[in-house]
Protein backbone atom coordinates (compact mmCIF):
# COMPACT_ATOMS: atom_id res chain seq x y z
CA UNK A 1 0.00 0.00 0.00
CA UNK A 2 1.21 3.61 -0.66
CA UNK A 3 2.83 5.13 2.46
CA UNK A 4 2.45 8.64 3.52
CA UNK A 5 2.88 10.64 7.03
CA UNK A 6 3.02 14.14 8.57
CA UNK A 7 6.71 15.23 9.89
CA UNK A 8 6.58 17.67 12.76
CA UNK A 9 8.11 18.12 16.47
CA UNK A 10 5.45 17.81 18.27
CA UNK A 11 2.92 16.03 16.22
CA UNK A 12 0.71 13.75 18.02
CA UNK A 13 -1.97 15.87 17.80
CA UNK A 14 -1.82 16.34 14.39
CA UNK A 15 -5.19 16.02 12.51
CA UNK A 16 -3.29 15.16 9.24
CA UNK A 17 -4.28 11.11 9.60
CA UNK A 18 -7.93 11.64 10.39
CA UNK A 19 -8.26 14.19 7.25
CA UNK A 20 -6.25 12.28 5.00
CA UNK A 21 -7.85 8.70 6.16
CA UNK A 22 -11.45 10.32 5.42
CA UNK A 23 -10.01 12.01 2.27
CA UNK A 24 -8.76 8.05 0.99
CA UNK A 25 -11.68 6.35 1.78
CA UNK A 26 -14.06 9.46 0.34
CA UNK A 27 -12.01 9.02 -2.83
CA UNK A 28 -11.31 5.02 -2.54
CA UNK A 29 -7.47 5.25 -2.85
CA UNK A 30 -5.40 2.16 -1.36
CA UNK A 31 -3.16 4.30 0.52
CA UNK A 32 -1.87 5.00 4.50
CA UNK A 33 -0.79 8.07 6.01
CA UNK A 34 0.36 8.09 9.55
CA UNK A 35 2.89 10.26 12.10
CA UNK A 36 6.75 11.04 12.35
CA UNK A 37 8.05 12.86 15.25
CA UNK A 38 11.22 13.47 13.82
CA UNK A 39 13.91 14.94 16.51
CA UNK A 40 14.31 18.93 15.97
CA UNK A 41 17.76 18.28 14.82
CA UNK A 42 17.08 15.25 12.97
CA UNK A 43 14.62 16.02 10.18
CA UNK A 44 16.54 15.15 6.87
CA UNK A 45 17.28 12.02 8.45
CA UNK A 46 13.92 10.79 9.26
CA UNK A 47 12.71 11.95 5.84
CA UNK A 48 15.38 10.45 4.00
CA UNK A 49 14.78 6.76 5.73
CA UNK A 50 11.23 7.40 4.97
CA UNK A 51 11.55 8.22 1.51
CA UNK A 52 14.30 4.86 0.95
CA UNK A 53 11.67 2.88 1.95
CA UNK A 54 9.38 3.32 -0.45
CA UNK A 55 7.15 5.62 0.91
CA UNK A 56 5.52 8.03 -2.05
CA UNK A 57 5.34 11.59 -0.25
CA UNK A 58 4.57 13.53 3.16
CA UNK A 59 3.25 16.86 4.48
CA UNK A 60 5.63 18.82 6.50
CA UNK A 61 5.00 21.02 9.09
CA UNK A 62 6.71 22.89 12.26
CA UNK A 63 9.77 23.60 12.79
CA UNK A 64 10.58 21.21 9.65
CA UNK A 65 9.00 23.59 6.52
CA UNK A 66 12.01 25.34 6.03
CA UNK A 67 14.16 22.23 6.11
CA UNK A 68 11.72 20.25 3.90
CA UNK A 69 12.62 23.06 1.03
CA UNK A 70 16.35 22.38 1.46
CA UNK A 71 15.55 18.53 1.15
CA UNK A 72 13.35 19.02 -2.38
CA UNK A 73 15.02 18.35 -4.88
CA UNK A 74 12.48 20.46 -6.90
CA UNK A 75 10.86 22.89 -6.31
CA UNK A 76 6.91 24.40 -7.43
CA UNK A 77 7.38 28.53 -8.10
CA UNK A 78 5.32 29.03 -4.97
CA UNK A 79 7.46 26.82 -2.95
CA UNK A 80 10.21 28.80 -3.59
CA UNK A 81 8.32 31.91 -3.06
CA UNK A 82 7.39 30.87 -0.06
CA UNK A 83 10.80 29.57 1.31
CA UNK A 84 8.92 26.79 2.89
CA UNK A 85 8.01 23.57 1.82
CA UNK A 86 4.62 21.71 3.33
CA UNK A 87 4.42 18.87 0.73
CA UNK A 88 6.65 16.48 -0.50
CA UNK A 89 6.08 13.89 -3.16
CA UNK A 90 8.32 11.20 -4.51
CA UNK A 91 7.93 11.12 -8.59
CA UNK A 92 8.45 7.87 -10.44
CA UNK A 93 11.92 8.50 -11.51
CA UNK A 94 12.70 8.86 -7.85
CA UNK A 95 12.49 12.93 -7.99
CA UNK A 96 11.49 14.31 -5.10
CA UNK A 97 9.46 17.68 -5.31
CA UNK A 98 8.81 20.16 -2.86
CA UNK A 99 5.57 22.35 -2.75
CA UNK A 100 3.52 24.77 -0.57
CA UNK A 101 -0.35 23.82 -0.08
CA UNK A 102 -0.51 26.49 2.21
CA UNK A 103 -1.89 29.86 0.84
CA UNK A 104 -3.92 27.71 -2.14
CA UNK A 105 -5.91 25.83 1.42
CA UNK A 106 -5.92 29.11 2.59
CA UNK A 107 -8.15 30.93 -0.77
CA UNK A 108 -9.89 27.33 -1.07
CA UNK A 109 -11.46 27.82 2.42
CA UNK A 110 -12.09 31.34 1.72
CA UNK A 111 -13.78 30.70 -1.87
CA UNK A 112 -16.19 27.68 0.30
CA UNK A 113 -17.16 30.97 2.78
CA UNK A 114 -17.92 33.17 -0.64
CA UNK A 115 -15.70 35.42 0.66
CA UNK A 116 -14.58 37.38 -2.58
CA UNK A 117 -10.64 38.10 -3.46
CA UNK A 118 -10.87 39.41 -6.73
CA UNK A 119 -10.51 43.45 -6.75
CA UNK A 120 -10.82 42.79 -2.76
CA UNK A 121 -8.86 45.16 -0.51
CA UNK A 122 -6.84 42.70 1.69
CA UNK A 123 -5.08 43.25 4.67
CA UNK A 124 -2.52 40.72 5.98
CA UNK A 125 -1.13 40.80 9.61
CA UNK A 126 1.92 39.16 10.71
CA UNK A 127 5.12 38.68 8.42
CA UNK A 128 6.49 35.68 9.53
CA UNK A 129 6.22 32.09 7.71
CA UNK A 130 2.85 31.50 8.10
CA UNK A 131 2.02 34.77 6.52
CA UNK A 132 4.70 34.46 3.18
CA UNK A 133 3.33 30.81 2.79
CA UNK A 134 0.02 32.43 2.00
CA UNK A 135 1.49 35.62 -0.43
CA UNK A 136 1.36 34.65 -3.82
CA UNK A 137 -1.94 32.14 -3.75
CA UNK A 138 -3.68 35.72 -2.59
CA UNK A 139 -2.08 38.02 -5.93
CA UNK A 140 -2.80 35.41 -7.59
CA UNK A 141 -6.59 36.15 -7.12
CA UNK A 142 -6.06 39.71 -8.14
CA UNK A 143 -6.98 41.48 -5.54
CA UNK A 144 -6.98 45.71 -5.67
CA UNK A 145 -4.56 45.44 -2.98
CA UNK A 146 -2.55 43.21 -0.58
CA UNK A 147 -1.67 45.58 2.99
CA UNK A 148 1.18 43.37 4.78
CA UNK A 149 0.82 45.09 8.46
CA UNK A 150 3.71 44.13 11.32
CA UNK A 151 4.12 44.76 14.38
CA UNK A 152 8.41 45.09 13.18
CA UNK A 153 7.74 46.95 10.04
CA UNK A 154 10.99 46.01 8.56
CA UNK A 155 9.66 42.28 7.73
CA UNK A 156 6.80 43.24 6.39
CA UNK A 157 8.94 45.24 3.57
CA UNK A 158 10.90 42.04 3.15
CA UNK A 159 7.86 40.26 1.96
CA UNK A 160 6.51 43.04 -0.04
CA UNK A 161 9.64 42.92 -1.90
CA UNK A 162 9.35 39.23 -2.67
CA UNK A 163 6.15 39.57 -4.03
CA UNK A 164 6.06 42.77 -5.39
CA UNK A 165 6.44 41.00 -9.62
CA UNK A 166 3.16 39.55 -8.73
CA UNK A 167 0.50 41.76 -8.01
CA UNK A 168 -0.39 45.43 -5.93
CA UNK A 169 1.19 44.55 -2.66
CA UNK A 170 2.87 46.80 -0.60
CA UNK A 171 4.31 47.33 3.79
CA UNK A 172 2.89 48.76 6.72
CA UNK A 173 3.35 49.44 10.28
CA UNK A 174 0.19 48.74 12.65
CA UNK A 175 -0.23 52.14 13.78
CA UNK A 176 -0.24 53.78 10.06
CA UNK A 177 -2.72 51.54 8.60
CA UNK A 178 -5.54 52.91 6.87
CA UNK A 179 -8.80 51.24 5.83
CA UNK A 180 -11.29 50.13 5.05
CA UNK A 181 -10.27 46.74 4.04
CA UNK A 182 -12.90 44.11 2.61
CA UNK A 183 -11.46 41.04 4.22
CA UNK A 184 -8.61 41.46 6.88
CA UNK A 185 -6.33 37.94 7.81
CA UNK A 186 -4.76 37.35 10.83
CA UNK A 187 -1.41 35.28 10.82
CA UNK A 188 0.37 36.28 13.52
CA UNK A 189 1.09 34.01 16.98
CA UNK A 190 -0.07 36.89 19.15
CA UNK A 191 -3.16 33.90 20.10
CA UNK A 192 -0.93 31.85 20.75
CA UNK A 193 0.81 34.39 23.49
CA UNK A 194 -3.01 34.94 24.68
CA UNK A 195 -2.87 38.68 22.76
CA UNK A 196 -4.07 40.55 19.61
CA UNK A 197 -2.27 42.26 17.45
CA UNK A 198 -2.47 45.85 18.16
CA UNK A 199 -4.70 47.29 15.32
CA UNK A 200 -7.14 49.98 15.55
CA UNK A 201 -11.08 48.52 15.88
CA UNK A 202 -11.73 51.58 12.99
CA UNK A 203 -10.40 49.07 10.28
CA UNK A 204 -13.41 47.12 10.98
CA UNK A 205 -16.80 47.76 9.17
CA UNK A 206 -19.88 46.02 8.76
CA UNK A 207 -18.41 44.69 5.58
CA UNK A 208 -15.30 43.54 6.96
CA UNK A 209 -14.32 39.92 6.83
CA UNK A 210 -12.14 38.25 9.07
CA UNK A 211 -9.73 34.96 8.46
CA UNK A 212 -7.82 34.21 11.81
CA UNK A 213 -5.68 31.60 10.81
CA UNK A 214 -5.46 29.70 13.56
CA UNK A 215 -8.06 27.49 15.51
CA UNK A 216 -9.73 25.66 18.69
CA UNK A 217 -12.30 24.36 19.98
CA UNK A 218 -13.78 28.07 20.93
CA UNK A 219 -14.04 31.33 19.17
CA UNK A 220 -10.59 32.35 18.18
CA UNK A 221 -9.43 35.31 20.21
CA UNK A 222 -9.02 37.45 17.31
CA UNK A 223 -12.11 36.78 15.91
CA UNK A 224 -14.05 37.15 19.15
CA UNK A 225 -12.24 40.59 19.00
CA UNK A 226 -13.48 41.23 15.63
CA UNK A 227 -17.22 40.27 16.19
CA UNK A 228 -17.15 42.38 19.06
CA UNK A 229 -16.32 45.27 16.98
CA UNK A 230 -18.90 44.69 14.11
CA UNK A 231 -16.94 42.23 11.81
CA UNK A 232 -19.76 40.66 8.76
CA UNK A 233 -18.03 37.30 8.57
CA UNK A 234 -15.29 35.96 11.36
CA UNK A 235 -13.89 32.28 9.78
CA UNK A 236 -11.44 30.46 11.76
CA UNK A 237 -8.20 28.22 10.16
CA UNK A 238 -9.61 24.50 10.57
CA UNK A 239 -10.97 25.02 6.75
CA UNK A 240 -7.22 26.28 5.27
CA UNK A 241 -6.26 23.11 7.67
CA UNK A 242 -8.68 20.76 5.61
CA UNK A 243 -7.73 22.90 2.35
CA UNK A 244 -4.30 22.73 1.92
CA UNK A 245 -4.49 19.07 2.88
CA UNK A 246 -7.11 18.42 0.31
CA UNK A 247 -4.22 20.37 -2.04
CA UNK A 248 -1.29 17.82 -1.14
CA UNK A 249 -3.59 14.53 -1.61
CA UNK A 250 -4.54 15.73 -5.14
CA UNK A 251 -0.46 16.39 -5.44
CA UNK A 252 -0.06 13.24 -4.50
CA UNK A 253 -3.10 10.76 -5.95
CA UNK A 254 -4.16 12.87 -8.80
CA UNK A 255 -7.73 13.09 -7.58
CA UNK A 256 -9.54 16.45 -5.26
CA UNK A 257 -11.44 15.27 -2.46
CA UNK A 258 -14.29 17.33 -1.19
CA UNK A 259 -13.56 19.37 2.17
CA UNK A 260 -16.74 20.41 3.46
CA UNK A 261 -17.68 16.58 4.92
CA UNK A 262 -14.40 16.64 6.46
CA UNK A 263 -14.70 19.61 8.20
CA UNK A 264 -17.65 19.29 9.29
CA UNK A 265 -16.03 15.84 10.97
CA UNK A 266 -13.30 17.50 12.52
CA UNK A 267 -15.37 20.45 13.69
CA UNK A 268 -17.14 17.95 15.30
CA UNK A 269 -14.48 16.35 17.03
CA UNK A 270 -12.68 19.68 18.35
CA UNK A 271 -15.76 20.55 20.38
P1 LIG B 1 4.70 31.79 11.87
O1 LIG B 1 5.51 30.77 11.14
O2 LIG B 1 3.54 31.24 12.65
O3 LIG B 1 4.30 32.93 10.98
P2 LIG B 1 6.79 33.43 12.94
O4 LIG B 1 7.56 33.31 11.65
O5 LIG B 1 7.51 33.35 14.25
O6 LIG B 1 5.65 32.33 13.03
O7 LIG B 1 5.97 34.81 12.87
C1 LIG B 1 5.15 35.23 13.91
C2 LIG B 1 4.39 36.48 13.45
O8 LIG B 1 3.46 36.84 14.47
C3 LIG B 1 5.28 37.69 13.22
O9 LIG B 1 4.71 38.48 12.21
C4 LIG B 1 5.19 38.39 14.58
O10 LIG B 1 5.46 39.77 14.53
P3 LIG B 1 7.00 40.31 14.65
O11 LIG B 1 7.61 40.06 13.30
O12 LIG B 1 6.88 41.74 14.98
O13 LIG B 1 7.64 39.49 15.74
C5 LIG B 1 3.74 38.17 14.88
N1 LIG B 1 3.41 38.31 16.31
C6 LIG B 1 3.71 37.46 17.32
N2 LIG B 1 3.22 37.90 18.49
C7 LIG B 1 2.58 39.07 18.22
C8 LIG B 1 1.87 40.04 19.01
N3 LIG B 1 1.69 39.87 20.33
N4 LIG B 1 1.35 41.11 18.38
C9 LIG B 1 1.51 41.27 17.05
N5 LIG B 1 2.19 40.42 16.26
C10 LIG B 1 2.71 39.33 16.83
Amino acid sequence: MDQYAVFGNPIKHSKSPFIHTLFANQTQQQMSYGIVEAPVDGFTEAVQAFFNSNAKGCNITAPFKEEAFQFAQSLTDRARLAGAVNTLKKTDDGLIIGDNTDGAGLVLDLKNNHVNLTDARILLLGAGGAARGVCSSLLAETPAKLTIANRTFEKAETLASIFKELGNISASGFNDLSGPFDLIINSTSAGLHGSLPNISTSLITPETAIYDMTYNAEVTAFNAWAKENGARLTIDGLGMLVGQAAESFAIWRGVKPGAKQVLTELRHNLA
